[in-house]
């Protein structure tokens, strides 16, 4: 018989029971509801809701059903149709009718939000410290080739020198966004709804600060129907997911052109890779693109949610059920496309000869010549022409700028001395930029000082919300 059968003269049909349950997905949601009930549970006796004794029963029935979970011996049973449903029948199960007392003064709509706002505060926590971790590879990696110089490329094309290290540095920001993107979540997430019941409050007088205390949130709901009816920390969870996907998709990517055999930049370590069941040559990055690929799961993910509360009146409806096997989904993806591309990042080997002469290569100093004109007093735009007539030439006869001699050169600007060879020295490119967040290696070792300093903060929150 089913907890609300009151009403009812009829048992819900087997595929009504199926369809209507939630129980496969939101079982695990487990841990979150025991606490959440019993911090409830605590709080009724403590406002002479329920007796102390009453209460005392119910917190042990429920610390042994979250030993029963953990170990595995608890029986689901899907007619239960949710976690919370099964908690609290296996609590009247095994300590009588008292048990019954633990749903008063709350709802299944509270309840849920609780839940679920606690399962993501957590996710958010160990996201961001798989972000940590990543962004720790990066800088390791950055110091590891802090001068190894890489062609800079727009449009894939060969565009200027920059430094390996800065281009990976580089990734370190956009994970740092995305750690202050997910933190952010986690403060809108942080607000407490218990005590807002089915959508109208409740009658009986609750201390909704002691539950807040309890559970570990520093804030509470405001408005009975937004703490049942609103999603938008899940949605905003998924968005920031979305991004931070993105950012790895860019990195996957990368690693995907730069490990070919065209490229060369870079060789996947054998432990990251998969071979071929054809082609016995191949070693295939596999990992980087099922990184890329999986970015559109968590896109998915938030469209499906965004779509599915768009035309919800208030307070709760059953649609809102949808929300939790994309959320899991997308917790899962993340965490684990961040430990993939931890180990990429950390067991790649670096072919920086190979880089270097790639970015000696396909012009990248033609900047540098357009520049040096400017430090003689020709208007940039003017520079720039003198610079591109000297690349055609170039091109046409199938050499690079350096190879001109200097009669060549001053044949298109008198203003053009020996030290152009110099000036055109890819290294001393990249050791010009010098400006904040340049590419000359003085500044690199200058972000990644910085960098180290933000990451100390970043594990210092994580720390401190971890202990809550
Ligand atoms: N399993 C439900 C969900 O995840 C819990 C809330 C059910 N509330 C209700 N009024 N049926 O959304």
């Amino acid at each position: 018989m089913k907890l609300w059968s009151g009403r009812f003269t009829k048992n819900t049909d087997r595929f009504v029971d199926e369809f209507n349950a939630s129980l496969p997905v939101d079982k695990y949601l487990y841990k979150q509801d025991i606490r959440g009930s019993i911090a409830h549970a605590k709080m009724l006796a403590k406002c002479a809701i329920i007796t102390e004794e009453e209460s005392k029963q119910i917190v042990e029935g429920l610390e042994s059903i979250l030993k029963e979970i953990e170990e595995g011996s608890f029986k689901f049973d899907i007619s239960d149709e949710d976690i919370h449903m099964s908690i609290e029948r296996a609590l009247i199960e095994k300590i009588g009718p008292v048990g019954g007392k633990l749903h008063t003064a709350r709802s299944r709509n509270d309840q849920v939000a609780l839940d679920t706002r606690m399962f993501v505060k957590n996710a958010i926590i160990e996201i961001g410290a798989e972000i940590v971790t990543l962004q720790s590879e990066l800088i390791n990696i950055a110091q590891k080739e802090i001068e190894t110089i890489m062609p800079g490329y727009t449009h894939l094309q060969r565009a200027q020198p920059v430094l390996f290290s800065h281009h990976m540095m580089a990734y370190f920001w956009m994970l740092r966004r995305d750690f202050n993107r997910l933190k952010g979540v986690f403060q809108r997430t942080d607000v407490m709804p218990l005590g807002s019941a089915a959508l109208a409050g409740t009658t009986y007088p609750i201390d909704m600060e002691y539950v807040a205390r309890e559970t570990g949130f520093s804030k509470i709901s405001n408005n009975s129907l937004d703490a049942v009816s609103d999603r938008d920390f899940i949605l905003e969870f998924h968005a920031a997911a979305s991004i931070l996907m993105m950012h790895l998709s860019r990195l996957s990517e990368e690693l995907v052109i730069w490990s070919s055999a065209e490229f060369s930049f870079i060789e996947l370590d054998d432990a990251y890779t998969t071979g071929s069941s054809i082609m016995p040559q191949k070693k295939n990055a596999d990992v980087a693109e099922l990184i890329r690929g999986k970015t559109g799961r968590v896109y998915g993910n938030l469209m499906q949610l965004l779509t599915t509360m768009k035309g919800l009146p208030l307070a709760y409806n059953k649609d809102m059920q949808e929300d939790k096997e994309a959320l899991f989904d997308s917790i899962e993806t993340v965490k684990n496309c961040l430990i993939g591309m931890q180990g990429m990042i950390s067991t790649m080997k670096i072919n920086s000869e190979v880089m270097r002469q790639a970015a000696e290569g396909g012009f990248t100093n033609a900047t540098e010549l357009a520049d040096y004109l400017v430090t003689k007093g020709v208007p940039f735009r003017d520079a720039h022409r003198i610079a591109g007539n000297m690349v055609r030439k170039a091109i046409e006869e199938g050499c690079w700028l350096t190879d001109f001699s200097i009669e060549e050169f001053q044949a298109e600007s008198s203003l053009i001395d020996d030290d152009i060879y110099e000036f055109l020295d890819i290294g001393n490119a990249v050791r010009r930029r010098n400006m904040r967040g340049g590419t000359a290696p003085e500044r690199v070792v200058e972000q990644i000082k910085k960098a180290l300093k933000h990451l100390e903060k970043e594990k210092d929150w994580l720390q401190e919300k971890s202990g809550r």
